[in-house]
């Protein structure tokens, strides 16, 4: 999980540009970064263990002179983070630099034959093999691009790279097969990234590279082919997000801005989809009870909502299985009368990636909802939606979640409007949803009390019942994953069954009562934990008097909000919670340790 930038220009210096885009990617991983500039007769490199800002200054990496570079942010996958593993890597000359996203597989068996025919490596990455094969490749006499395209062929695994060679200074050459990679272009210079926010400052104007192509950037020129030499034409396409959208916009973090964007965004998500998505409703209606939702960890929660939303609302029945496990549980039951749904706010999950592929291997039909345009999951799906919630920068996901669900919710009302149930209501309950979302911003307030008591505790439990059991799920992923406070979310009728042995005098325990039916099942529940001693902190109804007698602290939601509305604003205050809670511990919630954004391997 990296992040790749590159940059050709013919009137400046490109080194500063490089470390700015490399900034914006940080969120793809920031355990090393390095640059490359190409230079009359050599390619230089300076790169080191360590965030952009501390590298930069360490090597004065903007004064760095060249007019075609590269840039990399890294997160370790093959050897540990160090100046020697750091991107960009080179031959045996240092006349070539290559950054690299994603995970080279046979990496071991190219290395023992390129060290057996003397070239030297010096990192223990899988990339390095690359800049010692078009070595070779240049060395038979072939241009770069020729020489890419042949080192392509022998990479197994997933890749986007990008190469600059002195011998070819006017030349950026990138490939992707597998992980993300989109060209930017604009009247002063051309760019490549793995992702837009990268270049968005410059340029709105893109081209997405697709899977096996070969993209080529001279002066102002950009080349396509495939991996088989297939010249292809590409349009440019325009995107709507400024540059300030992927900003702070004076928030202290982007997962405050994202947080507060909800209502905004799923705004968005509403609007997109013009009352239509038809060919993805019917697809599901048609469906005879073979249907699965694939999802990694928030988005997973989603779909877990989802699977409730459809039953209670169109009387559907989802399946949903974490992308990790889905291969083999579900993948061998599969066959073409099967519907295999995935849901990725980045749309290049591994695991996910795979589990879609794997399914259509199956002859199964596949649907992608995901909030990034172009990405992997888009270009394997039979039918795609988007959330179109903007860029989300924080690592810890917001508001792709409450717009996936929003999506989901919107599905599942307009399948149960297909197969004649009665929902004008409810659309029109599910229309004044941003409006809900508005409103429980408002307990921001309490969640920073909260967050002062919860802090310093070793344990924080999260039960809930029904549409609440993936919102107590993900309150718990929230907190752990950015204030490293060990949560765990379990649904509240299991509590008996085990996990009420945990709770003791002072433990504080989170209760999502959502509306509906489990409100009920919800007071015995919380009475369970209290008799133990447990400081109950409950999402309720507003007017719930009972339930605010037996808490602690409570967060009340209005009341109109219906319980299949209810996963998206019931998680905000939770979301609130983790965020206060680890600004409290001094922790910066928008990079958790060991944690990036996009989980591009398995
Ligand atoms: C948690 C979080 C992760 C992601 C997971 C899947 O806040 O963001 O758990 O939800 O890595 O990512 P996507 O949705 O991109 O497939």
């Amino acid at each position: 999980m990296c992040g790749i930038v590159g940059v050709i220009s013919k009137e400046f210096n490109v080194a500063p540009l490089i470390v700015s885009m490399l900034k914006k990617l940080e969120y793809r991983g920031y355990d090393s970064a390095g640059v490359a500039l190409v230079q009359p007769g050599k390619v230089v490199v300076k790169k080191d263990r360590g965030v952009i800002d501390d590298i930069r200054e360490r090597y004065n990496l903007t004064k760095m002179e060249g007019k075609v570079g590269l840039g990399h942010t890294r997160w370790a996958t093959h050897g540990a983070p160090s100046h020697k593993n750091a991107h960009p890597h080179q031959d045996c000359r240092g006349e070539i630099a290559v950054v690299h996203n994603g995970i080279i597989e046979n990496y071991v068996e190219l290395k023992r034959e390129l060290v057996i025919r003397g070239h030297l490596f010096k990192s223990e990455t899988d990339t390095e093999v690359i800049p010692h094969l078009i070595e070779e490749k240049l060395a038979e006499g072939l241009d770069l691009k020729e020489a890419v395209k042949e080192t392509v062929k022998k990479l197994k695994g997933s890749f986007a790279i990008a190469v600059v060679s002195s011998k070819f200074p006017h030349k950026i050459v990138a490939a992707k097969k597998g992980s993300p990679l989109v060209v930017g272009v604009s009247e002063e210079a051309l760019f490549i990234a793995s992702d837009i926010p990268a270049f968005l400052q410059q340029t709105n104007k893109v081209i997405f590279i697709s899977e096996e192509e070969i993209v080529t950037l001279t002066g102002n020129k950009v080349e396509i082919e495939t991996f088989n030499g297939q010249k292809v034409k590409r349009t440019i396409q325009t995107i709507n997000w400024t540059y300030e959208m992927a900003q702070k916009s004076g928030y202290p973090h982007f997962m405050l801005k994202e947080i507060e964007e909800q209502p905004l965004a799923i705004k968005e998500t509403l609007r997109s989809t013009n009352g239509e998505l038809m060919e993805i409703v019917e697809e599901i209606v048609k469906n005879e009870g073979n249907l699965y939702f694939v999802a990694s960890g928030t988005s997973y929660h989603a779909t877990l909502a989802g699977k409730y939303i459809f039953a209670k609302v169109a009387g559907i029945p989802f399946e949903t299985m974490q992308s990790s496990e889905f291969t083999e549980a579900i993948v061998p039951t599969l066959s073409p009368k099967s519907l295999v749904f995935a849901v990725s706010q980045s749309g290049e999950t591994a695991d996910t990636k795979v589990s879609l592929k794997k399914a259509k291997e199956r002859g199964a039909k596949t649907i992608a909802l995901t909030n990034v345009l172009g990405s992997s999951i888009t270009r394997i799906a039979d039918e795609v939606c988007y959330t179109y919630a903007g860029p989300e920068i924080g690592v810890a996901a917001t508001k792709t979640f409450t717009s996936q669900i929003t999506l989901l919710t919107y599905l599942a009302l307009k399948s149960a409007e297909v197969l004649g149930l009665e929902v004008e209501e409810k659309f029109r309950k599910l229309k004044k949803l941003p409006q809900y979302l508005s409103k429980t911003l408002t307990t921001s307030n309490l969640a920073q009390r909260i967050a002062k008591e919860i802090k310093s505790h070793g344990d924080v439990y999260f039960i809930g019942r029904g549409v609440g059991y993936p919102v107590a799920l993900e309150g718990a992923l929230k907190l752990k994953e950015i204030s490293y406070i060990h949560a765990e979310g379990t649904g509240a009728g299991e509590y008996k069954h085990g996990p009420l042995a945990l709770i003791s005098e002072n433990t504080p325990v989170v209760a999502v009562v959502t509306p509906g039916p489990s409100q009920t099942k919800m007071v015995g529940n919380i009475e369970e934990v209290k008799a133990r001693g447990a400081k109950v902190i409950s999402i309720a109804p507003e007017g719930n008097k009972k339930i605010e007698e037996m808490s602690n602290f409570t967060f009340k939601i209005n009341r109109e909000v219906d319980e299949f509305l209810s996963p998206a604003p019931y998680i905000v205050p939770l979301q609130y919670l983790a965020y206060y809670t680890a600004v409290l511990r001094g922790l910066n919630p928008d990079k958790p340790r060991n944690l990036a954004k996009s989980v591009t391997v398995e």
